[in-house]
């Protein structure tokens, strides 16, 4: 391109603002955290947050500076580190990362050399490369550091004395209405359709047959699983729940809370999602049940819902723009959550967003809506 005497393209100055909205929410989250704590290795499911943090600069580097702006990378080979599938977890705290100031100078330097890039690019819907048609790679690169927040708090659940900074936490479930909503059988539409951002295991766009069924309105709460487990004595409780007396105490971020009993329970398994709707007398709604209802669902987005569905994918299935994202994880071994949770950010919460994980993990914020068949 010449030099930038025209306007920009539209939409890069707002790019560069999101960008950096997202920069700061990553920021507030590690700001209470000396650099000790930030390169802790809390549990072996959980990366240290400094790996998190240069990952974050790492895939903006590699995509904005080095895929989009053709700039080669400023720390060789660095980035085999921050790979995903390369380092599984549990590995992450003994990389040769970088750490403290390092990691610091190396997110802002990254940021500075990508909004070079960005000054330089058209995204509009009419530019050939798809990977910057309609911003893709943009939004990519913004969904992918909002999910790392989440991510991050996730082991920030695991730190002691830790205040969230932002004003976000689960709320009390809506008790305003009838218990569950009917789903009338017929086709439905589900997926992401051609246009605007989504991830390629959300496409393509396509019907689905569902009979009739009936929905839970709201989430299950905290009293509601108290109630199961009373039923079932020896049952685990979710995560960070500890015994007091003849309750429960809510043990994250190192504190000792009564359970709030209106709140959505949250940190239970897929095993402990599908033994609660059992012993409801329902069962876990499968994915497309959950998103032919969604509209009809009070406090979508407090804890991400566990579904029936393996992760699979839809018909017409892409990969785009790299098979590690989804293909990788397709089959019988990861079950679909849908919805989002406190913790995510509400850019990444799409209707046709599909999350996945293996069957026993807590640790993330998942919790459980009940379907049954229609009687
Ligand atoms: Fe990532």
């Amino acid at each position: 391109m010449t030099a930038n005497t025209e306007a920009k393209p539209a939409g890069v100055e707002a790019l560069a603002d999101l960008l950096a909205e997202a920069r700061q929410r990553t920021l507030a989250l590690v700001e209470p955290l000396d650099d000790e704590q930030r390169n802790r290795v809390y549990s072996p499911i959980l990366s240290p947050l400094a790996w998190d943090l240069g990952h974050i600069a790492n895939f903006e580097e590699l995509w904005l500076v080095q895929t989009v702006g053709g700039r080669a990378p400023l720390h060789g080979e660095l980035g085999r580190f921050y790979d995903a599938i390369e380092n599984p977890r549990k590995t992450r705290g003994e990389l040769p990362i970088l750490r403290d100031a390092e990691l610091r100078a190396y997110m802002a330097e990254v940021r500075e050399r990508a909004l070079e890039v960005l000054a330089e690019v058209e995204v509009g819907p009419d530019v050939e490369d798809r990977l910057l048609r309609d911003a893709f790679v943009y939004e990519m690169l913004l969904a992918h550091e909002l999910q790392h927040c989440e991510t991050m708090l996730q082991l920030l659940q695991l730190v002691d004395g830790y205040e969230l900074p932002l004003p976000i936490g689960p709320a009390p479930v809506d008790g305003d209405g009838p218990e569950m909503v009917s789903v009338a059988a017929g086709t439905y539409e589900v997926g992401a359709g051609p246009r605007g951002f989504a991830y390629d295991n959300e496409r393509d766009r396509h019907a689905v047959e569902l009979a009739a069924f009936e929905i839970d309105r709201t989430p299950v709460t905290n009293a509601a699983y108290t109630e199961f487990m009373a039923d079932h004595p020896g049952a685990e409780p979710p995560e960070y729940w500890q015994p007091d007396g003849d309750g429960w105490v809510d043990t994250s971020r190192g504190r000792r809370e009564p359970i709030a009993p209106d709140h959505p329970v949250i940190h239970v398994s897929w095993d402990q999602a599908d033994a609660f709707a059992r012993w409801a007398g329902k069962r876990l709604p499968t994915e497309f049940e959950w998103e032919a209802a969604r509209e009809r669902l009070a406090d979508v987005g407090q804890a991400w819902e566990w579904t029936s569905s393996d992760f699979l994918a839809y018909p017409g299935f892409a990969p785009f723009p790299y098979s590690e994202y989804s293909e990788a994880f397709f089959g019988d071994t990861y079950k679909v959550l849908r919805g989002g949770s406190w913790a995510t950010h509400a850019r990444v919460a799409r209707p046709t967003f599909r999350n996945w994980d293996l069957p026993e993990r807590r640790q993330i914020f998942s919790g459980i809506r009940c379907a049954r068949d229609a009687s």
